[in-house]
């Protein structure tokens, strides 16, 4: 039994070397593990043996078996390995096509009025989205009670200790707090308010704010740079008025509008038949605020205004609705 063992063991080892391909390996694990095989045979007729000698022959019967299992199985995982190099690259196939990126219509909005008061001498400043009450509102003059708070729906974090900025304005604060006149900033960045969400609201937005210190800055400086803004961001042709407001931080305050540039000025729906489209909040830095950054009043005046790049944008290409900014759309963001 132990010699017709060694003569299956030789005959594999002979026949191994000589596999291909997975069919043949297939042929030889058949003939020398199967049913058929004469190891099954050695294997099946263990029980007609004597003990000790059951016991010897069934332990080399099984690890014969083994190896061969073993070996049979490197094979198969060396053809395989063979086989998917076989399969070459073909670098002639066109590759995939990978769609260009470009600007989202706000950032590129944000660009274009940075590129419109860089010229005249704004820097861009940032400041935090997430404010404390004092830059938000506080040194902006707004009392704790003061009504105008409630025109800007906060979203409160920490039990009020902080909240979501609902303008750009803080930053105006931050920069007085660290820079002395002249200042000419204009700043970027995203505001939230608890809006529910509809055609022109949105619970985030963007604002650009704009801030103008020195000792001698007057109302007609303010009209001078925004009239130069809205007629390079809408074209010559726009007229722009300044409508008397309230905002806390500045006096005078002014809602500035433009004619409509949908109708000229008639009176169309997109207007509200008014002929006029408010654009943004402005006005003359309140001396309030420059007492809260200890700038002297006497001393120094200054302009501020802020507009949403949403509605910019919405204007200037025509969107009727805000939410279409969010919406990750492939085939409203392609127009831009
Ligand atoms: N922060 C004001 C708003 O969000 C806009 C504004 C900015 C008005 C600067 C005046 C001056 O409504």
């Amino acid at each position: 039994m132990l010699n017709e063992l060694e003569k299956i063991k030789k005959e594999f080892l002979d026949s191994v070397e000589a596999i291909k391909d997975s069919k043949a390996l297939e042929e030889l694990r058949i003939k020398f593990l199967g049913r058929k095989s004469a190891l099954t045979s050695v294997l099946r007729s263990l029980g007609k043996l004597v003990q000790e000698e059951r016991i010897l022959v069934g332990q080399k019967a099984n690890t014969l078996r083994k190896e061969i299992e073993e070996r049979l199985e490197q094979i198969k995982n060396s053809l395989y390995k063979k086989g998917a190099s076989k399969i070459s690259t073909d670098y002639t196939l066109p590759g995939f096509p990978l769609s260009l990126g470009r600007e989202h219509p706000i950032t590129k909005t944000i660009q274009e009025i940075i590129d419109i008061f860089s010229p005249l001498g704004f820097q861009v400043a940032t400041g935090p989205e997430i404010e404390t009450d004092y830059y938000n509102f506080e040194a902006l003059n707004f009392p704790p009670d003061h009504p105008a708070r409630d025109e800007q729906d906060s979203f409160q974090i920490d039990g009020g200790k902080y909240l979501l900025r609902t303008q750009t304005s803080p930053v105006q604060i931050r920069v007085m707090e660290k820079t002395k006149p002249p200042i000419r900033i204009i700043a970027p960045g995203a505001c939230y308010r608890r809006d529910n969400p509809d055609a022109s609201h949105s619970p985030m937005f963007h604002q650009v704010e704009g801030l103008a210190v020195d000792t001698d800055i007057h109302f007609t400086d303010l009209k001078g740079v925004l009239s130069e803004f809205i007629h390079q961001m809408f074209g010559k042709e726009i007229r722009m008025r300044f409508v008397p407001s309230f905002f806390p931080f500045t006096e005078p305050s002014a809602e500035v509008a433009i004619s409509c540039i949908i109708c000229g000025g008639k009176g169309c729906p997109t207007c509200g038949k008014s002929g006029w489209l408010e654009v943004l909040g402005a006005g003359m830095v309140h001396p309030n605020v420059f007492k809260y950054v200890n700038y002297d009043p006497k001393k120094y005046t200054g302009f501020a205004f802020g507009m949403g790049v949403e509605r910019i944008a919405m204007l200037k290409y025509g969107i009727h609705d805000i939410r279409l900014f969010y919406q990750n759309n492939l085939q409203f963001l392609n127009q831009f």
